[in-house]
């Protein structure tokens, strides 16, 4: 898990005016609110008076949780502004000032595509990996379903490497091929991983000899022209971008932006577009079959073992086809290489003792004194593996 990227907190839908939502993402707590004037803000969750959790309970409350667009501490009532400065402290009379260490982290924070994303990371803004685009969102000719969130009980690592794997398809999900394998010829073509255009990831296209559709046989499809194409890539660590052409113009692009929980849970933000079958009333079958798919995925990745990748390649065997996953972890070895990567196993170590941990914010950057501390990172790959060799 990274810090220095965007995540997915929320669903647009779900954060609604005068209740905070309490949010995990890279093992740790985040508050998420809406302002008066609706802007989202996310700060880090843990108060720095006593450790109260300022998203905290909200039914018990006797007093609001939001006042003047400041999140109000369930246990004391200390005030939160929207930049994470502590403006009241109702014990030493409200009006005085608090001392400038009373502050939490507040991440940068922006609504697109239906989703409340921050900024979980403490760059500032010229050096920081840009948020992804979804082109076909506001395009002509192109559709998007709501976005529906998926949990998945396993690391958001081994589900961003199983939509990069063209070679399960056959055997993990039944309706994209002919319902079982034709053994005298079936074989996983050989593909080109480039660079994702958005610049912070990988892309591959490739042709499946299926046509995608159960009814055909082998012949037909060999005739159709073309076969199946469809493409894979990533967008930082967590997002993992399908695009999946089932005819001639006729494409879904898929964009899975994956909120990283802890080591054993992911929440996937599901965006599909798609630039047919534009009536609305498509959207409810294409929602169900998407279901059906993903619950295929769920059913295997559940039970892969280790639960985390193993970081030496030496501890799988990989295939030519595995090609996309490697690309994909190299990238996330020049993450390693930016010192971005949570130490884990350290941070695993000390949480939930006596240490309260937060995301750093870009205005630790600026210095001053924080009471939380920062959660602990591997300066790179190369310390990444020395540590696990040990
Ligand atoms: S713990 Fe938050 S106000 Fe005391
Ligand atoms: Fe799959």
């Amino acid at each position: 898990m990274y810090i220095n990227f965007w995540y997915p907190m929320i669903r647009s839908e779900d954060l609604s005016p005068g209740k905070p939502e309490k949010v995990k993402v890279l093992g740790l707590h985040f508050a998420v609110y809406r302002t008066d004037a609706g802007e989202p803000i996310v700060l880090s969750d843990t108060c720095v008076h006593r450790g109260g959790s300022l998203s905290g309970p909200w039914e018990l409350g006797a007093q609001p949780r939001i006042v003047k667009d400041c999140l109000v501490c369930p246990y004391h009532g200390w005030e939160f502004a929207a930049d994470g400065s502590c403006v009241s402290i109702p014990s030493i009379g409200y009006g005085t000032k608090p001392p400038t260490r009373a502050k939490v982290d507040s991440y940068p924070a922006v609504e697109k595509y239906g989703i409340v994303f921050a900024f979980l990371g403490d760059l500032p803004e010229s050096e920081r990996p840009p948020m992804l685009e979804i082109p076909e969102w506001d395009a002509p000719g192109w559709r998007a379903n709501t976005v529906i969130t998926l949990d998945l009980n396993y690391y958001y690592e081994r589900s961003i490497e199983n939509g990069l794997d063209p070679a399960h398809n056959e055997f993990v999900h039944p309706t994209h091929g002919f319902k079982g394998i034709n053994r005298e010829t079936y074989k996983v073509r050989d593909y080109d991983v480039r660079d994702y255009e958005q610049g912070w990831g990988m892309w591959f296209l490739h042709r499946f000899d299926t046509p995608g559709l159960q009814d055909k046989t082998w012949d037909e499809a060999q005739t159709r022209a073309g076969g199946l194409f469809a493409g894979s890539g990533t967008h930082g660590p967590a997002t993992m971008i399908t695009e999946i052409n089932v005819g001639e113009g006729q494409t879904f692009k898929q964009y899975f932006i994956e909120q990283p929980i802890d080591a054993k849970h992911t929440r996937v933000f599901f965006v599909n577009m798609r630039n047919f079958m534009l009536d609305p009333k498509n959207d409810g079958p294409i929602h169900a079959r998407n279901k059906i798919i993903a619950q295929q995925d769920i059913d295997i990745l559940e039970n892969v073992y280790p639960p985390l990748t193993p970081i030496s390649n030496v501890k799988e065997v990989l295939m030519p086809a595995d090609k996309a996953v490697v690309a994909y972890r190299q990238w996330l070895a020049k993450f390693d290489d930016r010192g971005w990567r949570i130490d884990w196993e350290e941070l695993s170590r000390r949480n939930h003792r006596n240490t309260a941990f937060a995301i750093p914010s870009p205005r630790r950057r600026e210095g001053g004194s924080w009471v939380i501390e920062a959660v602990p990172l591997v300066s790179s790959r190369d310390a990444r593996k020395a540590a696990q060799d040990e």
